[in-house]
């Protein structure tokens, strides 16, 4: 594999203005010779050009750290919850393993434990006739668990239902029991629905986080009849699990007090342990949709469950709201001892969610001169019995192009199969691939070139609602990606290039994704000493969103990196959104810019009422942080730790949140970019080989471009992925996941990863939100597969709607 360093392109359009708050901020510009490495040990010292480079335009020290955890992560010292041999409170920890069902639908008849509980260490083994009642929860939009909650009756919803917790003394104990017990059940009396199927569907009132399940503009039925042109085609994708490398995992352990404390790898600390208290009835009052509004919980909660979260192994949308801590927790109740419950693989494909499958028919109607006059998408979604969840197929569709006349619907189709829910860039990762299939489709029809084709149906404005883009610099994108790719020496007939005895041909997609600030709280202490500590319950799950806010941090501080510690994975710390939609550097940055704006009126008001500080008499509202300093317009200044210790404080702290910023939009805000890929294929044996895939992004400031970079090559490699491999086979005979483990479940490995080129243009974006962030965490999935699709198409002539895109497929 060659993954390519980075290139990061910023758009010339207002780079100066861009640059200036910042240097205003931290008084002095860099060069890159000057940059120092303030970062303690994790930093190596040896700072790519291109970082350096990045470091002067920010106009600051060191604002380009590597992986701030990076030293644990390789030496083996970062903790997970698998991790984890010990009780976060009192007591001998014992292991579960779950007892899953091997019947769809019907009801459990017997379940016969003897077997079980004669295995050495065995204490217990909790089924629906023993385990402790639970009220109902209402956390998550669409989560699982407000639908069905475990070991409750004995009724069946889908094969792998967890019907039987054992708990011994360690974990092999308990999963050599769980094997031996015996289940009787009584059959259904239907047959457990287990395909996709158009006659059985339904229309949701909302999908996704409550967005409309039809949004309309125009009349798109008179305008699709009336066309000059018409396409009209429809594309499938398969059922796609998540697959993060650290499993479900949880510890969950009640104290003498009746508190519960639990470990878990999730991304939504603040919604589980909501959802725990709700469950087990633990006094929290306030809807959780107030909690999520208003970005603060109420205080009874954190009276009564703990959530601690150490590094979490990958989520991508997958953890969160999940059984497996319900479990544990009802376990360690009914044990009277601290439990541990991980999930083996296996277990993963059926007690945790996925991508249900779509079938999305997509029409075009326009003119020979290629513009589009009328999309319409009517998406078929898989869903289950047990969920809420519809994947918001349409939701970014409405501001792709510009086009009159639109309209985006949704239907689903309930399944007996555990519940689908989000997956890194819901809806759209599986919506572009329709939709830019059909733009390449449309390309040939009116003989168009597939990239002039998206440039004549460029929307300058925000279609849907008319408003200005607060920035969008889709056409650097599409420029900066076809220029590296060569695009212009590609041959538009398909089937037309060769290279030895391959095909070759180029494809390419748009891409986009929501810009999405979610209401979070933080806390910042700025110590006697000169450092600082910032607070809030946020997740690191792997994306490097802690490096991202300790910077930014440091930067609402006005303080040098090294003396600014983030403190995250604890409901005991302010509110944070869910770690999800990309949101966590704008809700959380924002959240602890929101308290330093607070902690600097504290200080400020302290200087000028001080005869002493240089400050004394000036308006507190001219004064910022910088460098470690109060400074004026004027530049007086007082060191922060002389007026501290002046004072008699060891500290000064303050919080704020964030809930009054996310007013109705002035702006139509969203991330862009382009993917483009050169493919062979061997025409002997339809085999594909991505040669090189190139995506150009533009998510409003960057503010670590390799922990960026990193995100954006790891979404496209799940790209090619969910082009090329993944799909999750249902028996539809008994409801069970055939290929539920890493040997049969297709994924990238090295040798399958191309040469991989992202590229960041760099956006002003201070209109969308004063940070200028958008979010780049999920942008990079989308497209790809569509790119390759049609580059395949290109090559051979031969157009596949059926991801993944196979040897059978295409030599059918
Ligand atoms: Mo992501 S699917 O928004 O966790």
């Amino acid at each position: 594999m060659r993954v390519q360093a980075f290139r990061s392109v910023r758009v010339d359009r207002g780079h100066a203005a861009y640059a200036a708050p910042f240097v205003r901020r931290t008084g002095s510009i860099q060069t890159p010779g000057t940059v120092r490495s303030t970062a303690g040990p994790h930093v190596n010292g040896r700072l790519p050009d291109q970082t350096k480079r990045r470091a002067a335009f920010m106009g600051t020290v060191m604002r380009t750290p590597n992986r701030l955890e990076a030293r644990e992560k390789v030496t083996g010292t970062a903790c997970y919850t698998v991790d984890l041999a010990r009780s976060p409170v009192e007591g001998r920890l014992a292991h579960a393993a779950v007892v899953q069902s091997t019947q769809a639908t019907g009801r459990i008849l017997s379940i016969d434990t003897t077997a079980a509980l004669a295995v050495p260490g065995v204490q217990l083994i909790m089924t629906h006739l023993d385990a402790p009642r639970l009220k109902p929860i209402n956390t998550l939009p669409g989560g699982e668990l407000a639908v069905f909650r475990p070991l409750q009756d004995d009724q069946l919803h889908y094969n792998g239902q967890p019907i039987a917790l054992v708990v011994a003394d360690t974990a092999e104990q308990a999963q050599r029991a769980a094997s031996l017990v015996a289940v009787g059940y009584a059959p259904p009396a239907h047959p457990p629905l287990l395909v996709l199927d158009e006659t059985q569907a339904e229309t949701p009132d909302v999908v996704g986080a409550g967005e409309p399940a039809v949004t309309e503009r125009g009349d798109p039925d008179a305008a699709f009849t009336t066309a000059d042109q018409r396409l009209e085609q429809e594309y499938c994708t398969q059922p796609h699990h998540h697959n993060a490398l650290e499993p479900g995992a949880a510890i969950a352990a009640w104290d003498e007090a009746g508190r519960l404390t639990v470990q878990l790898g999730t991304q939504y600390a603040y919604g589980d342990a909501y959802g725990l208290a709700q469950a087990f009835d633990l006094g929290v009052k306030k809807d959780f949709k107030a909690v999520m509004k208003t970005g603060s919980a109420e205080p009874a909660l954190n009276e009564k469950v703990r959530l601690i979260v150490p590094f979490v192994g990958g989520a991508f949308g997958g953890k969160k709201g999940n059984i497996h801590p319900l479990l544990a927790a009802m376990a360690a109740k009914q044990a009277g001892r601290p439990v541990k419950l991980v999930l083996s693989r296996r277990q993963t494909f059926s007690m945790m969610p996925f991508r249900g499958a779509t079938r999305q028919r997509i029409r075009l109607g326009g003119s020979a001169d290629g513009r589009l006059s009328v999309m319409l998408q009517e998406a078929l979604v898989q869903n289950s019995t047990t969920s809420n969840f519809i994947e918001p197929v349409g939701e970014m569709t409405p501001k792709l192009y510009a086009c009159q006349h639109l309209r985006t619907h949704h239907r689903t189709t309930r399944l007996a199969i555990n519940a689908p829910s989000w997956m890194r860039a819901p809806g759209v990762a599986v919506s572009q691939f329709a939709l830019e299939s059909a733009m390449d489709e449309w390309a040939y029809h009116v003989g168009l070139d597939p990239l002039e084709v998206r440039l004549r149906n460029y929307a300058e404005h925000e279609p849907q609602s008319g408003h200005e883009w607060s920035s969008k610099s889709l056409r650097q994108c599409y420029q900066a990606a076809a220029e590296r790719i060569d695009w212009t020496q590609r041959n538009p007939a398909p089937g037309s290039m060769h290279e030895n005895q391959f095909r070759v041909g180029y494809g390419m997609a748009t891409s986009l994704y929501h810009v999405a600030q979610m209401a979070a709280s933080a806390r910042v202490r700025l110590n006697a000493d000169g450092t600082a500590v910032a607070s809030s319950a946020t997740h690191e799950i792997g994306q490097g969103g802690m490096t991202a806010l300790t910077q930014l941090a440091a930067e609402a501080l006005g303080l040098p990196l090294d003396r600014v510690r983030l403190e995250w994975g604890d409901t005991r710390l302010p509110y944070s959104s869910l770690t999800a939609s990309s949101s966590t550097t704008l809700s959380i940055g924002a959240a602890i810019h929101a308290a330093a704006r607070q902690l600097k009126h504290k200080l400020a008001r302290l200087a000028v009422g001080d005869p002493v500080s240089p400050l004394n008499g000036l308006n507190p509202e001219t004064l910022r942080l910088c460098e470690g300093r109060l400074v004026s317009e004027t530049g007086q200044g007082e060191a922060i730790t002389v007026l501290l210790v002046r004072h008699g404080l060891a500290s000064l702290e303050a919080e704020a949140g964030t809930a009054d910023e996310l007013g109705k939009p002035a702006y139509g805000r969203a991330a862009f970019g382009a993917q483009f890929v050169r493919v062979r294929v061997d025409p002997l044996t339809g085999r594909i080989r991505i040669d090189r895939l190139v995506g150009a992004f533009a998510g409003g400031r960057i503010v670590n471009p390799t922990l960026a970079h990193s995100q954006l090559v790891g979404g496209m490699i799940w790209g090619l992925g969910q082009a090329l491999m993944e799909e999750t086979r249902l028996d539809e005979g008994t409801g069970r996941w055939m290929n539920a483990d890493l040997s049969e479940a297709l994924i990238m490995t090295q040798a399958d990863v191309p040469d991989i080129e992202a590229i960041m243009i760099e956006e002003d974006d201070r209109r969308g939100h004063p940070l200028g962030i958008k979010g780049l965490g999920e942008i990079g999935v989308v497209g790809v597969a569509a790119a390759v699709a049609n580059a395949v198409f290109h090559a051979t002539g031969k157009r596949i709607r059926t991801l993944p895109i196979t040897l059978d497929k295409l030599m059918a």
